[in-house]
Parts: structure tokens; C-alpha cells; sequence
């Protein structure tokens, strides 16, 4: 009887939202790491989600951005990461701990291997053509070649060396695509190995990252970067 309670209790609370929201209290600066350790698992989640955006610069709730700090890090991790140091520090505000969780994935991140980069293998243009028009892989939203027109993503003649967001008569360019454009951000065949590999990590709400999970494979990788460059 004792936890259907406990139950309904956090369901209220949680229901209730803007009071727990830990964003616009924590910005101030004025949170005890203490008040985290105390506070309801649910609610220690939010914190959580809070520190990954913070960490990871991104301003977002998903773990999912972790990726771009450090690979091995899950939610599980990062949260008993946070408990300890809190417990150890209940007076620190909890941004300090968001610091020092930085700083720990920085200097993980210079010890763990790095990820296999494309760029370290030679890549195969004609099997990189099968990869690109495998089932819901590149052909299912882009054209490539003579005549290649816009589908549900640009046309990507030209891809390595093109500036990003740069198709004029192409109208679904994301906000975030937009803006790498704004900044010079050009297709070399390194960021487009990035991009490719996992286009969540890069930008989280890219209508190319919602339904393309990306090439984990860095051969694959390899491959359809040289097929690419077979129509530049
Ligand atoms: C589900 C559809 C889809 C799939 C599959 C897909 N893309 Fe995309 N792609 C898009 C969309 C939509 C955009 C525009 C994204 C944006 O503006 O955020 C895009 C953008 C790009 C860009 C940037 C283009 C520019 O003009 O700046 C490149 C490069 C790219 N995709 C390469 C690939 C490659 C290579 C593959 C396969 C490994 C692939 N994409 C798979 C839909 C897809």
C-alpha cells in the first residue's frame, strides 16, 4: 500500500513539472549538488538529463548527445557518476558537478581509442554504390550522378568540397544544416565520414537524422565516400 502511495505521489509530482524543473534553477547556479542526492530518483533523472546537455554543449535532454563526449558513457554511468561526486560534495551547485563531469569525459575521451575513422581506409567506389543504394540507406533520399535532382534529401553531386546547406532550389534544409552553412561548414570527406557515421551525434533533429541511423561500419564508410567522389 505503502509504495501504490509513494506511486501516486510521484505521478502528482511529476504531473506538476515547472516546479522540478531543474534547467531554470540550476542556470542560476544556486542548486546543491546535496539537493540532487536527496531528490527522487524521477526527479534525479531530470538533473541527469540537464548535466548531458550541459556537457555536451548541446542544450538537449537526450542522452543520446552524450555520444559526442564520450562513447562509453551511458545514462546509467553519467547518473552514478553524479551520485558520487554529490555525495562527496552536497555544498558544490550542481553546475560545478556538470564542470567536473566535463572535465572527467575530456580526459577519458584523450585515453579511450578513438573511433574508427573512414579516412584511415581505402575505400571501394563500386561497393560503396552497392552500400548507397542498399535499402534505406543514401539512394532512398538522395540522387547522385548526371541529372541527380533533390528527393527528400539534396542532390549530392559535388558533395566533397561543397558547403554545406549550399543546394538553392532545395527547401528541407533543417535549422542546424542552415546554420553549419552560415559557419563555412564545408563537406570535406572527414566530416561527411562524421556526419554519416551518425547524423544524431551531429545534428539531433535533422530530418536525416531521424530516420537514417547512419553507417556504424567504417568501411562502409570508406566506400561511399570514394563512390561519392566518383561524381564530383
Ligand atoms: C531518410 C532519408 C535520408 C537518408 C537515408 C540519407 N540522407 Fe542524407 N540527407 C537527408 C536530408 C533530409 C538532408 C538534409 C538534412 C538537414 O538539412 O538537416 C540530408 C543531408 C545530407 C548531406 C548534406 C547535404 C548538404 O547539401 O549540405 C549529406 C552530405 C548527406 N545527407 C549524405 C548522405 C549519405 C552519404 C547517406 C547514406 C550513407 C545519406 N545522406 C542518407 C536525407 C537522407
Amino acid at each position: 500500500m505503502r509504495r501504490i502511495l509513494a506511486g501516486i505521489v510521484v505521478a502528482v509530482t511529476m504531473a506538476g513539472g515547472a516546479a522540478a524543473e531543474p534547467g531554470a534553477v540550476l542556470s542560476s547556479g544556486a542548486k546543491p549538488c546535496g539537493d540532487f542526492v536527496a531528490a527522487p530518483l524521477e526527479d534525479q533523472w531530470r538533473y541527469e538529463a540537464w548535466a548531458v546537455g550541459y556537457v555536451s554543449g548541446q542544450n538537449s535532454m537526450d542522452v543520446g548527445s552524450m555520444r559526442n563526449v564520450g562513447s562509453s558513457w551511458t545514462p546509467d554511468s553519467v547518473m552514478v557518476w553524479l551520485q558520487n561526486y554529490c555525495s562527496q560534495h552536497p555544498l558544490d551547485d550542481f553546475a560545478t558537478a556538470a564542470d567536473k563531469l566535463r572535465q572527467e569525459l575530456a580526459a577519458q575521451e584523450g585515453r579511450l581509442p578513438q573511433k574508427p575513422s573512414a579516412l584511415d581506409l581505402a575505400g571501394d567506389a563500386e561497393k560503396g554504390k552497392e552500400v548507397y543504394a542498399k535499402q534505406n540507406s543514401c539512394g532512398l533520399c538522395h540522387q547522385v550522378g548526371p541529372g541527380a535532382k533533390n528527393l527528400i534529401g539534396p542532390e549530392l553531386n559535388g558533395i566533397v568540397g561543397r558547403k554545406a546547406a549550399s543546394v538553392a532550389d532545395y527547401a528541407l534544409y533543417s535549422a542546424g544544416m542552415k546554420k553549419l552553412g552560415e559557419q563555412g561548414y564545408v563537406w570535406t570527406e572527414e566530416n561527411i565520414d562524421k556526419w554519416i557515421a551518425d547524423p544524431k551525434a551531429m545534428i539531433p533533429d535533422s530530418p536525416m537524422a531521424l530516420v537514417f541511423q547512419g553507417l556504424p561500419d567504417a568501411q562502409e564508410r570508406a566506400d561511399v565516400i570514394a563512390y561519392l567522389k566518383t561524381n564530383q
